[in-house]
């Protein structure tokens, strides 16, 4: 059971030092770190207003998304559609599913991710190879492609994960075009490779840290997706890897962070490295939707986007199932490794 209450038990328990499987040499030793430098790195932002309705201002939008997908792999977006509300409810309804009763929360802690509804903390807690684990606790819902009762949400945040899982999948499906666009591709070429069937939604929860300097929310990784939409609270914590400097992600109220994942990278448009640091203040919530693909398993193939190679731009990477892909990542565990780099 304690298990059960996840990193926010211990915090609850009023533990001063962080227990030393927390502890991620590589934070507070070696490796890239913020520096002086990373000030001259201004995080892309876009503006998607009017995007349908001036043909002009759409052109610009598509080449900044493209821009910033080829420079960073990562960008923000403001005045995208979705309503502050709904973001801010969102965040709200998912700190209360981590701030409810245990004997609630519980009944959805499971490791077997094959479950539609997981909640639990670090899913490579058992994975011998993990060095260490994070800083968090998670619930991870599986949104589609098949249909579900939504009463297998929980129901501190049952409603608004549809509210938002709905509007997130609409403006999925405007990036999908937008990133089509950029590429040279046909506005529908993303959506026709199955880009948006499947979404799954994460909300993280990281709990306030006692020792932050010595452990790390999330530890450094790539998405195994196409692309991802983040909406953070407005604490702080993400960083990106940029030109070797951890660089960091502002929160700004009412923009989504969206980044590029493996399955849509051919090294042009980059799969980027992030994490996400643990601070004292907190709790700090956020949340990931995964964009995806259809039913699993499916023997269909995903490698890089035919359309784009050429002599001079030869496949960098072998085309993989997506169950083999996801059995690689989850073999593999958050070992600061990109899920990529098996398939060069
Ligand atoms: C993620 O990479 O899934 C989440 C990062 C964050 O919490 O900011
Ligand atoms: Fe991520």
């Amino acid at each position: 059971d304690d298990t059960k209450a996840g990193v926010k038990g211990l915090v609850d328990a009023g533990i001063t030092q962080v227990p030393r499987i927390f502890i991620h040499p590589e934070v507070s030793g070696s490796g890239p770190s913020p520096s002086l430098e990373e000030t001259r790195f201004v995080f892309p932002i876009i503006d998607l207003e009017n995007i349908n309705k001036d043909p002009i201002k759409h052109k610009e939008i598509v080449k900044k998304v493209g821009d910033a997908s080829e420079t960073w792999g990562f960008f923000q977006v403001i005045n995208h559609g979705i309503p502050m509300s709904v973001l801010d409810e969102m965040l709200r309804g998912a700190r209360g599913f981590f701030e409810q009763d245990i004997d609630v929360k519980k009944k959805y802690y499971h490791r077997d991710y094959t479950r539609r509804v997981v909640y639990n903390s670090n899913f490579d807690l058992y994975n011998p190879k993990a060095l260490a684990v994070n800083w968090r606790d998670s619930l991870y819902s599986t949104m589609g492609p098949e249909p579900f009762n939504p009463e297998e949400l929980p129901e501190a945040c049952r409603e608004i994960v549809m509210e938002y899982s709905h509007h997130v999948m609409k403006m999925g499906c405007t990036l999908l075009e937008l990133l089509s666009e950029s590429l040279g591709l046909k506005t529908s070429h993303l959506k026709e490779m199955e880009c948006s069937e499947g979404l799954s939604i994460l909300c993280n929860y990281y709990p306030s840290c006692p020792q932050p300097d010595l452990t790390i929310g999330l530890s450094k990784h790539t998405d195994n997706d196409f692309f991802t939409i983040l909406l953070q609270d407005d604490i702080g914590g993400l960083q990106v890897l940029h030109h070797n400097h951890w660089v960091d992600v502002p929160p700004t109220p009412g923009a989504l962070v969206i980044n590029i994942g493996d399955l849509i990278s051919n090294d042009k448009y980059k799969s980027v490295d992030h994490r996400a640091l643990s601070n004292k203040i907190g709790p700090r919530i956020s949340i990931a939707s995964f964009f995806s693909s259809g039913p699993l398993p499916s023997s269909k193939l995903y490698g890089p986007i035919e359309e784009l190679l050429s002599e001079n731009n030869p496949p960098k990477y072998r085309a993989t199932t997506l169950k083999d892909f996801y059995d690689h990542f989850s073999q593999k565990g958050l070992d600061g490794t990109s899920n990529l780099s098996h398939y060069k």
